[in-house]
């Protein structure tokens, strides 16, 4: 009955974020589009002998309790209220961590649909996602996948039409990490509100992907990157240099990783050849609609 799984837990990008405001918890109001891509962690759910659960990650330094997949297990483990068979969880990863991917929201997704289905809790999707906002703002729309809308603090997700298929390339010029909270509490209050997401909404609305380049080409589609720029150089200076190859560079969240959409595989695989050279990570994926499945189970 409780068989091995593999899930993936797939990278997201923000297609455009704006920031409305400083709330009183701490947070941040914003609205988001967002998008699922192919890149990935790997996370597997296997039984164990003896009793509870036990995490493992391929990176030493996220293995511990504070890993969002820890502290989903403890979540569910919670809820469930009673003893439940023995697993084995162990995070392959692969997404780069404080990049602004999203990465362990999405771990946290995966722990939290996979073990639900492993020791056949039973919790409805609705359930889940409002575990999922304990956790962490971006791990409901981790839940759902595809394109969606994020607005409150991120955790009120709305699916859209799904994008049409686009490479992406993600880059991360070497070795910087973005606090998420530095990030928002740089932000000033004349920044907030910025820019409006109308026209990038229409676009997805629509499938109107003339529109959608129009909107990445302004090149201001994330209010955070007015904290983030002037704090990380390298991050400025390689969003230059995208610009004048005119390849629409964006960040996603509150970074440090960029990423451009094309549609062709020699453009984005070229560029992505080249910027490595040049010393930066870089990834080549793909947009992802939202069905997520077990890899094997
Ligand atoms: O929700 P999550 O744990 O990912 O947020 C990390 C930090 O980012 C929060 O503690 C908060 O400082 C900041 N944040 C925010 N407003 C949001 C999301 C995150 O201020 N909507």
């Amino acid at each position: 009955m409780y068989k091995k799984m593999v899930l993936r837990a797939r990278a997201k990008i923000n297609l455009g974020l704006t920031v409305l405001g400083r709330r009183q918890d701490g947070y941040h109001d914003l609205v988001s589009v967002m998008q699922e891509v192919s890149l990935c962690d790997t996370l597997v759910i296997e039984p164990d002998a003896g009793s509870g659960w036990r995490f493992n990650c391929s990176a030493e330094e996220l293995g511990g309790p504070e890993n969002l997949v820890s502290r989903a297990a403890s979540a569910l483990e919670l809820i469930a209220g009673r003893a439940l068979p023995a697993a084995r969880i162990t995070l392959y990863k692969n997404i780069p961590v404080e990049s602004g991917l999203g990465g362990g929201s999405s771990d946290a997704a995966a722990a939290l649909k996979g073990l639900n289905r492993f020791w056949g809790l039973g919790i409805p999707d609705r359930e889940l996602s409002e575990i999922g906002a304990t956790l962490g703002s971006d791990v409901p729309f981790c839940l759902r996948g595809g394109t969606a809308l994020a607005e409150g603090r991120g955790e009120k997700v709305t699916s859209l039409p799904a994008l049409p298929f686009h490479w992406v390339v993600l880059l991360l010029p070497a070795a910087i990490r973005c606090s998420t909270s530095e990030i928002y509490s740089a932000l000033k209050r004349e920044q907030f509100g910025k820019p409006s997401l109308d026209h990038l909404l229409q676009a997805v609305k629509n499938g109107d992907m003339a529109a959608l380049k129009r909107w990445m080409a302004r090149g201001d589609t994330n209010t955070l990157e007015q904290a983030v720029l002037p704090r990380a150089k390298a991050v400025a200076a390689l969003k230059h240099n995208l610009q004048i190859l005119n390849l629409n560079p964006a960040l996603s969240g509150s970074g440090s990783a960029l990423f451009f959409l094309s549609d062709s595989y020699w453009l984005a695989r070229n560029a992505a050849f080249a910027l490595q050279a040049e010393g930066n990570r870089a990834y080549l994926c793909w947009t992802v609609t939202g069905a997520k499945e077990c890899l094997h189970d």
